[in-house]
């Protein structure tokens, strides 16, 4: 068997399971699974098949497994008004593909893109393609 490496392979499909922790448990945990591959190169709905499990539907961060994590997933509807008016695209997409870490002392639980979309298909372009939709769809739905 393939052994697969975690920080890559992320809680998907969890959204039904992960209520499900018996009553006594006093730690919610996030399961990693690999995402199920999809032809999607939309960014709206990559976003919600990848995305909105830890940072929630409407990317405001409240996603069902948001309170499981150590570091809280931020509201991605404000990055523009963090940065001066101006979203930073070039960023964002370090971000994604792994090349940037966000928080100063590193953690997994933002996962990173890079490898996990390109694990997905055989051509990397299409990678590449979902990471840019998903940065052109966070860009579409920030707070003015
Ligand atoms: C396992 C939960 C989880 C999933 C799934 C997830 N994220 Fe995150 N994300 C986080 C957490 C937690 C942070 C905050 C990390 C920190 O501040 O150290 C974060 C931070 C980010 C940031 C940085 C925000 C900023 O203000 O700098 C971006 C952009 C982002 N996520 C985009 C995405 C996108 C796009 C996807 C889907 C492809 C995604 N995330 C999937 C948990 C997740």
């Amino acid at each position: 068997m393939k052994r697969i490496n975690t920080p890559y392979y992320l809680i998907l499909g969890l959204i039904a399971g992960l209520f499900c922790f018996a009553a006594s448990a006093q730690q919610k945990t996030v399961k990693t699974v690999r995402p199920a591959a999809t032809s999607s190169l939309d960014g709206k709905s990559l976003f919600q098949e990848f995305c909105a499990v830890c940072h929630g539907k409407d990317a405001k961060g409240g996603g069902p497994a948001a309170s499981a994590l150590k570091t809280q997933p931020g509201d991605l509807t404000q990055i523009s008004r963090n940065n001066k008016g101006n979203f930073p695209d070039t960023k964002i997409l370090a971000i994604l593909k792994g090349e940037q870490s966000i928080a100063a002392h590193g953690n997994a639980d933002m996962p990173t893109w890079g490898k996990t979309f390109g694990d997905m298909n055989v051509n990397p372009n299409v990678g590449q393609g979902r990471m840019h939709a998903l940065v052109m769809y966070l860009q579409d739905i920030q707070a003015k």
